[in-house]
């Protein structure tokens, strides 16, 4: 049985800049207050209405196929991870599937938030390793920026998220001491209603009022120090269970590739783990919180640098649901 493999990995992020200045005249908030609290600078937004997670993914996932050597008609299933869903149904899949030309292969769509790129990991390792598909696309995409409210309401979330997209295609790895040494998942629905979008809620009929759009229950509602605490518990917890696993200890990691969802919580993980700064992917300052792209985004930034040549990776997230998870990448 061989080993799946990220045989590629790419990502796109849409042109258009937004700063935490330009935040600062739509609404009541500061750079000073944005920067200190999640060490966020700018993030990109889609540049007009009209384009979904989907369209994000395209291009993400035409690079992860060229770095990994492969044609897209070499893609023989897809998994997608998104929060913000092109519509309500069909799945953000079916809407890649299209887009890139590939009629027929089956397209999943995952719904785990920070943790969904590497929950949707687990599904294609699994795929890989069983010899059910050898060639499987996993996306994580998100259009956050026509879902957060840009007002003093909704600014403490608002502020922190941007769109993106970042895409690797994974296979049997050619040599069997490489590829995924190690992967865990994990959730905990206690904290369900800490970070969430309340509606419109199929327990309710009907599923949304003019009441709720008042109250703006269709954006997101977060409890940021419940997050806060739990994250930096379980990031350094999973991080240490699949190190475990994989029968490798911190000195053998060359890089440490976080879900980027504030810059605090990504320094105290390090800290915790005793990983050095040097050895951490960061690049929240430039996108914020991406999401279920921010992990793809994260490794095709280093394997555009080159880092990721035979490297040692460790990735985790914590995100809502509450879910978590952890990787252990050897490239
Ligand atoms: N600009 C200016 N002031 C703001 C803003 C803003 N954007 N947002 C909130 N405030 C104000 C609040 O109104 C409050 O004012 P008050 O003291 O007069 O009542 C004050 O700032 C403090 O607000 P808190 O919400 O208590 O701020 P806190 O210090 O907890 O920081 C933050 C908020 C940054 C969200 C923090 O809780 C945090 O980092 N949480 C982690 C959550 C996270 O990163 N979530 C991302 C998604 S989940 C994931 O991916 C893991």
């Amino acid at each position: 049985m061989a080993r799946a493999q990220l045989l590629g990995v790419g990502h796109y992020v849409p042109s258009k800049v937004v700063t935490n200045h330009d935040l600062a005249k739509i609404m009541p908030t500061s750079d000073e207050w944005i920067v200190q609290r999640s060490g966020i600078k700018e993030r990109r937004y889609v540049e007009e209405s009209g384009i979904g997670a989907s369209d994000l993914a395209v291009p993400a996932c035409k690079l992860a196929v060229e770095r990994a050597g492969r044609e897209l008609s070499d893609v023989d299933a897809i998994v997608f991870a998104t929060l913000s869903a092109d519509v309500e149904f069909p799945g953000t899949g079916c809407f890649l599937q299209k887009k890139l030309g590939l009629p027929g292969i089956p397209a999943l769509d995952v719904r785990n938030q920070c943790s969904g790129f590497l929950y949707g990991l687990s599904v294609a390792k699994a795929w890989v390793e069983t010899g059910a598909y050898q060639n499987v696309l996993v996306v994580g995409a998100e259009v956050h920026s026509t879902g957060i409210e840009l007002t003093e309401r909704g600014r403490n979330v608002a502020v922190l998220f941007g769109d993106g997209a970042g895409a690797a295609l994974v296979g049997p790895s050619p040599d069997p001491d490489k590829g995924i040494l190690a992967l865990r998942l994990h959730a905990d629905g206690a904290g369900a209603e800490d970070l969430w979008i309340p509606a419109p809620m199929s327990r309710h009929n009907p599923r949304i009022t003019h009441e709720m759009l008042d109250q703006g229950l269709q954006y997101p509602h977060m409890n940021g120090k419940a997050v806060f605490r739990w994250a930096v518990e379980k990031m350094p917890e999973v991080a240490r269970e699949v190190l475990a696993d994989a029968k490798l200890a911190i000195g053998d990691i060359d890089l440490f590739v976080p879900h980027q969802a504030n810059m605090r919580i990504n320094q105290m993980v390090a800290a915790a783990l005793d990983i050095p700064d040097e050895r951490v992917v960061h690049n929240i300052e430039r996108y914020g919180n991406t999401t279920a792209a921010t992990i793809p985004i994260g490794l095709s930034e280093a394997w555009a640098e080159g880092k990721l040549a035979d490297a040692t990776v460790l990735s985790v997230a914590f995100g809502s649901g509450y879910t978590w998870a952890g990787a252990v990448f050897q490239f």
